[in-house]
């Protein structure tokens, strides 16, 4: 944690539902004051006039790797990817080698990334058929991870009766990735052999999304448990999230927002994901959704596969792409192009999934929270280059896109961990605290939501 203080001057800091200029004080890894005085004594004065102060990103659904994976990424290398991206809180999902579904696994994670991890970081518990037991004795974690249709991995739980025991037994709030895994077997079968990345999409096409996300939403509501539905990928879904207000949640990716089927001819497997991207129609809608808070969440499900794993023929192809560098960046960039607000940023990418998974201390700019912070420069114009990127993967999506607005620095409990690009080697994050009694997304002062 930093012991310094540090006073970030003039920065226009964007705040729940206004951007002011003014000085920021940090100290002790938090923040002091958010309206210092511009002389506040401080060992650090950052001047940052002309430059955005925004809440350090939390990206609650990313895949690291390790272990087992750790050709593809590590929690090191990942962490630097987040450092350099402008995200201070990771929550990485179970599907590692071996898969993180009980204690002893859970723990090999955060004590591995107490020692290497650049950023704040937590991990989710993976529910498997059979594993009750492990998921309530769990506290000090985000949540619970179902794979209600498999995907990279072999977590699946689709039976009925094992959902329905996750459901009705377990405290944390859950999240799942939804995709009907009988559609998506019935569309494989009617489609053959001979299949091509298009057939990606409609083998994980919309009924699969629609099917899966109505199943859990039921499950959520009839057990009023809290639940947060990850990678919206269609139009359909976004009633069915509403639906579930206040138990349910819903999160977008960007690539079901900025990419479509329309894609696959330019960009074949490296854009092939589960759930797969769907036609312009969708992406239109999902932004839609975010900006009415039908869906509050926006998260990377960063995945990172080698170049080489990526060019294999589909089906052989894995699904997944990198994206933890380039996310903010990439809703900066719309924001350049007026379609969106900077708090309204800061709430899907900080402040909701702070709220969705009761992370202590983290999501806002405000005195008593923790010293997580990015600094901006909208004016900044650069192109994904695959060379400068800093996963182990090597390798975007977006390689060749030229977005405007970019982290320049970015703060973890006090410590600058990035800088023009460059992640520091002796910055460490701290495992979140999560707080499941206040309630989540929709807690009033009266409680509902718990
Ligand atoms: O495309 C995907 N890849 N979607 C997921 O949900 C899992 C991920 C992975 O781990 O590769």
């Amino acid at each position: 944690m930093g012991e310094m203080r540090i006073l970030i001057r003039d920065a226009k800091v964007v705040f729940p539902d206004q951007v002011t200029e003014t000085n920021v004080l940090i100290e002790g890894g938090k923040i002091l004051a958010v309206d210092a005085a511009r002389d506040h004594s401080a060992e650090e004065v950052v001047e940052a006039a002309g430059k955005v102060l925004m809440p350090g990103v939390i990206d609650d659904q990313v895949h690291f790797r390790e272990p087992g994976l750790t050709h593809k990424e590590t929690i090191e290398t990942g962490s630097i990817a987040c450092a350099a991206g402008g995200i201070t809180t990771f929550l990485e999902m179970p599907n590692t080698k071996p898969p993180a579904v009980d204690q002893h696994s859970l723990r090999w994670k955060y004590d591995r990334a107490s020692r290497v991890s650049r950023v704040n970081y937590g991990f989710y518990i993976g529910a498997t058929p059979d594993n009750i037991e492990q998921l309530q004795q769990q506290h000090d974690i985000p949540g619970i991870k179902i794979f209600i249709g498999s995907s990279t991995g072999d977590l699946l739980v689709d039976q009925q009766q094992a959902l329905e025991r996750i459901f009705a037994e377990t405290r944390l709030p859950i999240c799942a990735h939804c995709e009907d895994e009988a559609t998506v077997r019935a569309n494989r079968q009617r489609l053959g052999a001979d299949l091509t990345v298009h057939d990606h999409s409609r083998i994980r096409d919309h009924a699969a999304a629609r099917i899966a996300t109505q199943r859990a939403v039921d499950l959520a509501i009839r057990y009023r448990h809290r639940f947060h539905v990850l990678h919206v990928s269609t139009a359909d879904e976004i009633p069915i999230v509403r639906s579930g207000k206040p138990w349910v949640t819903g999160e977008v990716c960007p690539h079901h927002l900025f990419f479509s089927i329309d894609d696959y001819d330019r960009l074949g497997t490296l854009i092939q994901m589960n759930p797969a991207v769907k036609t312009r129609e969708d992406n239109t809608a999902l932004w839609k959704a975010l900006l009415a808070g039908d869906l509050q969440v926006i998260a990377t499900d960063h995945a990172p596969h080698t170049w080489e794993e990526k060019q294999a023929p589909y089906p052989q192809s894995p699904s997944g792409m990198p994206a933890v560098e380039n996310s903010l960046a990439l809703l900066l960039n719309e924001y350049a192009q007026g379609r969106c607000t900077l708090p309204q940023i800061a709430h899907w990418m900080a402040d909701a999934p702070a709220r969705v998974w009761g992370l202590v201390g983290k999501g806002r700019i405000a005195p008593g929270y923790d010293a997580d912070l990015v600094l901006v420069d909208l004016e900044l114009e650069k192109s994904i280059e695959n060379q400068q990127q800093h996963t182990k993967s090597g390798w975007s999506a977006w390689a060749g896109t030229t977005l405007r607005g970019w982290p320049i620095r970015t703060w973890v409990r006090g410590q600058t961990v990035m800088q023009h690009g460059q992640v520091a080697e002796n910055v460490r994050g701290a495992a979140v605290r999560c707080d499941h009694q206040r309630g989540g997304y929709f807690a009033t002062a009266d409680g509902i939501g718990v």
